[in-house]
C-alpha cells in the first residue's frame, strides 16, 4: 500500500471514530462497541498475552479513550502504559481522563513510538469503510508487522470473524479468516501462537508469544 493511500485510509478511519466519540462520549458505544460487557470481555481475552504479575510495559494500539487502562489497573499493579490512536479527539479525551495517572501516556499516531513488552490492539481491524478485501488485508498485515516490531514479549489483536452469520455481516466491516491469520502469525512472527475463538462474540483473538 502506498504512503498516500495509507494516509487517506487512516484519516477516514480517524474521522469515523471521532464522530462516534462525539455522538456517544467516553463509553463503549463511543468507540463503536455494542456495550461495556463485550468491551471488557475483549480485554480479558487480549490480556491473556500478559504472563507476569511483575512490572511490564504495554502499547495499546488504537486505545480510544483509554478503557484498557482501567481494566489493567483492576488486574495488575505495576505497568507502564502507552495509548496510541489516530483520532486526535480520542487522544485528547484519554489525556484528560488519565491526567493524574502515573506511568500513563498517550500519542496521536498509527504506530507506537517505543518498544514495549506487550502490544495490544482491540478493534482496529474492523471498520474498513470502502476498502477492498485486498487493500484491507495488506493494511492489516502491515499493521501486524508494526505490532511485532514494537513488542518484545508478544502481542495480541482481535478481528471480526469470517465465520459470522451471513445475515449479520455488513459491507463496511472487515471479517478476517482466523485460519489464514493464524497461519500468517505462525509463519511470520512466532511458533507460539494461540487462536481464541470461543468467547461468544462474532470475532476472534490472536495471541503471539515470542
Ligand atoms: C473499536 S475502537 C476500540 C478502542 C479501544 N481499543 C477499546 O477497545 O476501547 C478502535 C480505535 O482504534 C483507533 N484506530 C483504528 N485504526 C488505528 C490504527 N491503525 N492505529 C492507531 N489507532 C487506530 C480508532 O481511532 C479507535 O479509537
Amino acid at each position: 500500500m502506498t504512503e498516500t493511500a495509507k494516509t487517506t485510509l487512516l484519516n477516514e478511519v480517524a474521522t469515523y471514530y471521532s464522530k462516534k466519540l462525539e455522538d456517544h462520549g467516553e463509553t463503549a458505544q463511543g468507540v463503536d462497541w455494542n456495550g461495556a460487557e463485550s468491551q471488557t470481555l475483549r480485554f480479558k481475552q487480549l490480556c491473556k498475552i500478559i504472563d507476569t504479575q511483575n512490572h511490564f510495559s504495554i502499547n495499546d494500539l488504537g486505545c480510544g479513550y483509554g478503557a484498557l487502562n482501567d481494566f489493567l489497573s483492576e488486574h495488575y499493579t505495576d505497568f507502564l502504559y502507552t495509548g496510541i490512536d489516530i483520532s486526535e479527539n480520542m487522544v485528547q479525551a484519554a489525556e484528560q481522563r488519565y491526567a493524574n495517572k502515573n506511568q500513563t501516556r498517550f500519542i496521536v499516531s498509527s504506530s507506537p513510538d517505543q518498544i514495549a513488552d506487550y502490544g495490544i490492539a482491540s478493534g482496529i481491524f474492523n471498520v474498513r469503510l470502502g476498502r477492498s478485501d485486498n487493500e484491507w488485508q495488506s493494511y492489516l498485515e502491515e499493521t501486524l508487522d508494526t505490532l511485532n516490531s514494537t513488542s518484545r514479549l508478544g502481542f495480541a489483536f482481535n478481528c471480526l470473524t469470517s465465520y459470522s452469520d451471513a445475515d449479520k455481516m455488513r459491507d463496511y466491516l472487515y471479517y478476517a479468516d482466523p485460519c489464514q491469520l493464524f497461519d500468517l502469525c505462525k509463519r511470520r512472527y512466532s511458533k507460539n501462537v494461540s487462536l481464541l475463538h470461543d468467547y461468544k462474540l462474532y470475532e476472534f483473538t490472536m495471541l503471539v508469544r515470542k
